[in-house]
């Protein structure tokens, strides 16, 4: 069996896509929780974007030890002093540096001819080499430029040192055909290759990233690179847990395997959906919500009398939590711990405090306190510590035909605050009043409301963006059986968020 190694870009190539930028402690659960999965390379980000882009790279690095954790640099010394100033803490340190091969690229972005970028190459793998051992090299449009020109690109990455050659499709623009030549290609005709990783890392314009992934991975790629549930620049990147759980289930197929501890899968899924606030696809493979539904009744009765009619793998396989009740209000904080650990959940006790307050609240409100209900009070667990701003209680006069009325009472820093204000329905009546309790002219940008559990007591997760004064964007979300209290909620989160990133 090949070992394949899983490359993880969801914070840095997944990040940079809209609405999904995440701040510096999101950032950093969304890492460990990477490690808990067992990518092998975590891309932090590109540490020259900004003083938080910087940052966030050196926190995670300090933050995971079983990783490698990599920065993305251009071929120019300052952004190679800057990533390796970011990662250099790091157990495992990767400077991943970039640049463009294609034709048009050159001539029109880049303004260079084909030896001056041969030359850079040179350079500046060079110069990552005498900071960090591990340097990857990555041909930006790979699969749109001239492949003896490309090959040459690479062999001068060797020779400078570089240890993985990554081959972008960075337009979605290849078939799975043409990526696994080009893959065949450079393995004939770059000198050194062989003591190299071959990566590989694709975008979904036309829908084929995965499948172009696998592609290479058949033609003798060993990393793929890949972000959680697909997320991206324009259609996305090749999904995560596609791509494992492709090689897993056909690993007859592929002879080869990952580290992916692939029951990991659907928390990590979650974890990013409810930071980010961008709801998966019911229909997504492996991790959407009827992924392993079966409606009709043909396929229902085969898969009573054999799960594998239907069935090519199992929901357990990717930890998708079993939604049998699991506690009742009864349940004391000992017997909570427990749960949450035997679900792979270590918590500080501070978060358990957090959540077990939480826990009591919905245990008064739900019949019965399920996995999803619990993993739904981890993944919020921020909302529970103390934040600038804190909704204390609210009370909401809303119907047809009658004023609608909202009143809020918030807690900022020592002090209590309260407001009402009429509003067109009850949730505008409530934003007004929050808004003028902070004094921010906040535009609402978006709205949305899901079931994160089940049953007619279903916990509803509210998710807004909201636009600050100065046009930066934040997802604020929030939990309660009570969709109003949720709204509420997330609309408090993102004014955290905002407050917190301008202070
Ligand atoms: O899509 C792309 O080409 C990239 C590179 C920087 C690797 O993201
Ligand atoms: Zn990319």
């Amino acid at each position: 069996m090949k070992r394949i190694k899983i490359f993880d870009t969801t914070l840095r190539d997944g990040e940079q896509s809209p609405g999904c930028s995440m701040n510096l402690s999101e950032k950093i659960d969304m890492a460990r929780q990477l490690e808990r999965l067992g990518v092998d390379i975590i891309e932090a980000g590109f540490a020259i974007a900004s003083p938080m882009d910087f940052k966030s790279v050196q926190a995670i690095s300090a933050a995971v030890s079983k990783c490698t954790v990599a920065s993305l640099a251009r071929c120019t010394k300052g952004d190679i002093d800057a990533a390796w100033d970011a990662v250099k803490e790091a157990k495992h340190p990767r400077i991943h540096v970039f640049l463009a091969t294609s034709d048009i690229h050159m001539e029109y972005k880049l303004k260079m001819t084909r030896e001056e970028v041969l030359q850079r190459i040179t350079d500046m793998v060079g110069y990552a080499k005498s900071f960090c051992q591990d340097i990857e090299f990555s041909a930006e449009d790979a699969s749109r430029s001239d492949p003896p020109f490309l090959a040459k690109c690479y062999a001068n990455a060797v020779a400078a040192g570089a240890t993985t050659l990554n081959v972008p499709d960075t337009v979605g623009y290849s078939t799975p055909q043409e990526m696994m030549d080009l893959i065949s290609y450079l393995r004939e005709n770059v000198p050194g290759i062989e003591n190299t990783d071959i990566s590989v890392h694709c975008h979904d314009d036309l829908g084929l990233a995965v499948a172009n992934s696998l592609a290479c991975v058949q033609a003798g790629a060993t990393q793929v690179e890949c972000t959680v549930n697909g997320i991206g620049e324009r259609a996305g990147n090749a999904s995560l847990e596609e791509i494992v759980m492709g090689i897993h289930t056909r690993r007859d197929f592929y002879q080869a395997e990952t580290g992916v501890n692939t029951k990991q899968i659907y928390r990590s899924s979650k974890l990013l959906s409810s930071i980010t606030g961008v709801a998966i696809a019911p229909s997504k493979a492996i991790v959407g919500a009827n992924a392993f539904a079966h409606e009709s009744g043909i396929h229902q009765h085969g898969v009573i009398a054999n799960a594998q009619t239907y069935e090519i793998m199992n929901s357990t396989d990717v930890g998708v939590p079993q939604n049998t009740m699991v506690l009742g209000k009864h349940s004391g904080k000992h017997a909570l711990r427990e749960k949450l650990e035997s679900m792979g959940y270590e918590l500080s006790d501070q978060d358990l405090e957090g959540i077990f307050n939480r826990f009591k609240v919905l245990a008064d409100k739900k019949k019965t306190i399920t996995g999803s209900d619990l993993e739904a009070l981890v993944f919020h667990r921020h909302n529970n510590t103390r934040r600038a701003c804190e909704l204390v209680s609210h009370v909401i006069n809303a119907g047809d035909g009658v004023p609608n009325i909202s009143f809020i009472k918030l807690r900022r820093g020592e002090e209590e605050i309260e407001e009402v204000a009429l509003g067109g329905g009850p949730l505008d009546a409530s934003f007004k009043a929050i808004n003028r309790m902070v004094n921010m002219d906040i535009r609402l940008e978006s709205f949305s409301l899901n079931a994160v559990t089940d049953g007619e007591d279903a916990i509803g997760e509210a998710v807004v963006k909201l636009e600050a004064p100065d046009g930066e964007t934040y997802t604020g979300t929030g939990l309660s059986t009570d969709i109003i209290e949720s709204s509420i909620r997330a609309y408090v989160n993102g004014i955290n968020k905002m407050i917190e990133a301008q202070s």
